[in-house]
């Protein structure tokens, strides 16, 4: 099916999950915005879109090039290395939130001090910088404002990293972190320039932590008005890699990120798309398709659902998928065994949900126990 744009444009929409993964698995469609017809979906985001590209919106063989420099930093038996680690900062936050004592709000209480402390660790990030990188991330993933917001909250989250990492390059061989070992290895040799290495770490460090503590909040949520399924994870904790894996089909919280454009004429599911038309492979449909995942706006822990789409498919589909799904489990595996009596300290229709964010969670989530 066409649909137009906001801006008049139109752009081919896929919602099935045969045609997602056929869009997404077919590398006659770039993933780089600046191709002619690229979907326009905001002037917000098409500011994002114009700036400097990391790798997650480049073509092969350039895309290959990067990611390539990165594999084996999130190779499963790498992250889950990294578990240990996940659940003692877990239990650390905790215990301080435990103390504090209710209501607290989830979002900015637990989740995003979790997730930043993880992928600010692992690139070693200060800690006292965490509330700055939090802060533009949530600027530059608005999509319905003024162009400069999320504009100046790259250049400014570019300009830190750019510091950091100049200093970085003066001891690095003598440092153990994520961007020593990539300037030891890739920016020394010359096959990676000083600035590829600050888009890049801005590409880690922002899809590292927002979207991650998106889904915990809204994994959150799901559990708490499905007490069922509450109870089902209770009597069996071992049901938690399953839960997860349904959260993430369920919300899918990046919906926007598999935008498209033909580089040739192509067909997909009968319909020709043409050299230079846009294609959305909406993976929030591909997920929701009754096809692929049977009654599908329900909560179904025990579904088997690890054939998801939410990290998309193809070449761009998310590095940090390992490292995503070990603080989720941690997460999941934890919370409602600590804080048995959690619950919402809201009527749970007052939740809001991050409607105008390219990344989908909840602006707040309200809790007691
Ligand atoms: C629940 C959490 C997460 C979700 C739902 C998610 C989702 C996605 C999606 C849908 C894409 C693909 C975009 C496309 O097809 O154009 C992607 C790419 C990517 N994600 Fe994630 N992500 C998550 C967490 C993370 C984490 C923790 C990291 C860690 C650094 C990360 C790093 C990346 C990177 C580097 C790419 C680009 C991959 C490429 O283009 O080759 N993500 N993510």
């Amino acid at each position: 099916m066409k649909v137009q744009m906001w801006d008049g444009t139109d752009a081919w929409l896929f919602t099935r999950y045969d045609d997602v993964r056929a869009v997404l698995g077919d590398n006659r469609f770039s993933g780089n915005p600046a191709t002619a017809g690229f979907p326009s979906l905001s002037a917000a985001r098409n500011a994002v879109l114009d700036l400097e590209p990391a790798f997650i919106r480049m073509d092969p063989p350039q895309h290959g090039h990067f990611r390539r420099m990165l594999t084996k930093e999130f190779m499963i038996k790498r992250v889950s290395a990294m578990r240990p680690t996940i659940e003692s900062i877990f239990d650390r936050l905790l215990d301080e939130l435990l103390q504090k004592g209710p209501p607290a709000n989830l979002v900015d209480d637990l989740f995003l001090p979790l997730t930043s402390e993880v992928i600010a660790g692992l690139l070693d990030v200060p800690s006292k910088d965490h509330g700055f990188f939090q802060e533009q991330s949530r600027l530059k993933v608005l999509l319905d404002v003024d162009p400069e917001v999320p504009k100046e909250a790259s250049a400014r989250i570019l300009g830190y990293l750019d510091e950091l990492i100049t200093d970085r390059e003066k001891d690095a061989e003598q440092r153990e972190d994520l961007l020593s070992r990539l300037i030891v290895e890739q920016v020394r040799p010359g096959h990676l320039s000083h600035r590829e290495l600050v888009v890049m770490a801005e590409l880690l460090l922002m899809a590292g932590h927002e979207t991650t503590a998106n889904q915990m909040a809204l994994g959150v949520y799901s559990f708490l008005s499905n007490p069922d399924q509450l109870e089902l994870l209770r009597k069996d904790p071992s049901l938690v890699r399953n839960a997860v894996e349904e959260m993430l089909r369920l919300h899918t919280i990046v919906h926007y990120n598999a935008f498209r454009a033909a580089l040739e004429d192509v067909e997909v599911a009968g319909q020709m798309i043409r050299k230079g038309e846009g294609v959305i492979a909406l993976i929030s449909g591909a997920n929701h398709d009754a096809a692929a995942f049977p009654d599908p706006q329900k909560f179904d822990i025990t579904r088997k659902a690890d054939h998801h789409v939410a990290f998309s498919y193809g070449i761009h589909q998310c590095l940090g998928q390992p490292l995503a799904r070990v603080e989720l489990q941690v997460v999941f595996g934890t919370l409602f065994e600590r804080i048995p009596m959690l619950r919402f300290a809201v009527p749970h229709e007052q939740v809001e949900g991050k409607g105008d964010h390219f990344v989908q969670g909840l602006q707040a989530l309200p809790v007691t126990w």
